[in-house]
């Protein structure tokens, strides 16, 4: 049994935690620590955890009654565990975004580099998703020939938090695509360009600005078009399609059921990622857990991928700031990471 220590108990720790203590095998929650001991002791009581409420993340790491970590506090606080796991050799399950910068991001890279050896997947946990894997099943096989063009949308029914920003429709939401479809066409981005749309009369935040438009071109000259619309209202809508140049393969809707009722037919759409991705979670942390335990690579997005999304996601920042098209360089990839 791995035992994890948890960091951050808002509201996807706390799924984590759940989801740790009743649905995925061969880990526990050993142990908790948010800046917030309210929320340890909520997620403790909640749960009913037998885990130790830490005084510090360091002593979490530290502990030799922790195993391996979850890092699952706020976006720009996750280089530091990060980098004190990866020093005392333990594995780090962390969100997305890796951190929120490029430069912080190539700090956990040089970190494992130095080692020689991967300690962090990356909660890109689209990558787990079924239908997901389809699409690159299909993409990969060469049946729907080259990748052409791509045109995805990430709608959201509200922002996650009352805190929400426009860079965050960037570095914390559009971050999910910039992962995947790189994935999906294994080749790297050459360029982006970011619009507004017009504003949302029912988005209440006046520092938000949304819906956005991204515009990436790959080094292929591929184009994929990415709608970021986070207060639409009506549920947690995620839609992918590639178009190849013999077909079109497009990500599966979630299957829920027919209903007839008072004149209408209808499907149910997820209220939001909780419920549209339980199963990617679930499979993300089967595979964090079984890797580590058989002391195997981990098989997830790595620092290096969530890197390579930190690149593409600031220059998306700067596109939208400066109102241009930006350059996205990236590195040559190192061994590690082949
Ligand atoms: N993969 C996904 O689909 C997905 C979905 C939601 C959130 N996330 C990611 O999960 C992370 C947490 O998001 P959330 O929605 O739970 O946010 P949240 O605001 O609900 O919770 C964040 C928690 O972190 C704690 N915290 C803040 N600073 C800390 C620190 N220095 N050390 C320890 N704890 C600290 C806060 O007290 C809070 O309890 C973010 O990185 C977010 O991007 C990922």
């Amino acid at each position: 049994m791995l035992n994890l220590g948890v960091i951050g108990c808002g509201s996807i720790g706390r799924d984590h935690v759940e989801r740790l203590t009743t649905t995925v095998a061969g880990g526990r929650v050993a142990g908790v620590f948010d800046v917030v001991p309210e929320a340890c002791r909520k997620a403790v009581a909640d749960f009913g955890l037998d885990a130790e409420i830490f005084a510090s993340a360091e002593a979490m790491i530290d502990s030799p009654k922790i195993d391996a970590l979850v890092v699952c506090s706020k976006n720009d606080v996750h280089l530091a565990p990060l980098l004190h796991a990866i020093k005392i050799g333990k594995n780090v399950l962390t969100e997305k975004p890796l951190t929120t910068s490029a430069a912080e991001s190539r700090q956990v890279v040089e970190a494992e580099l130095a080692v020689g050896r991967r300690f962090v997947q990356v909660g890109f946990n689209r990558r787990f998703d079924r239908g997901y894997l389809q699409l690159k099943a299909i993409a990969d096989s060469g049946q729907i020939g080259a990748l052409l063009l791509a045109n995805c949308r990430h709608y959201n029914a509200a922002p996650a938090t009352s805190y929400y920003r426009t860079d965050d429709v960037i570095l914390d939401t559009f971050i999910h695509e910039i992962d995947v479809m790189h994935w999906l066409f294994g080749e790297n981005y050459a360029s982006i360009e970011m619009k507004l749309g017009r504003r949302n009369s029912l988005n209440p935040a006046p520092d938000l600005d949304e819906p956005q438009l991204a515009i990436i071109e790959l080094a292929s000259g591929a184009l994929i078009t990415v709608e970021i619309n986070i207060n639409c209202q009506y549920g947690y809508d995620i839609q992918c399609r590639l178009v190849g140049e013999r077909g079109i393969a497009s990500l599966p809707d979630v299957a829920t059921p027919e209903v007839r009722l008072d004149g209408r037919i209808y499907h149910a759409i997820d209220p939001s990622w909780t419920s549209r991705f339980v199963d990617a979670y679930n499979s993300e942390f089967l595979a964090f857990i079984h890797a580590t335990v058989d002391k195997t690579p981990l098989a997830g997005p790595s620092a290096w991928d969530g890197y390579v999304a930190s690149i593409a996601g600031e220059a998306a920042v700067t596109s939208l700031h400066e109102r241009r098209k930006v350059d996205i360089v990236i590195p040559d990839k190192p061994a590690l990471y082949a």
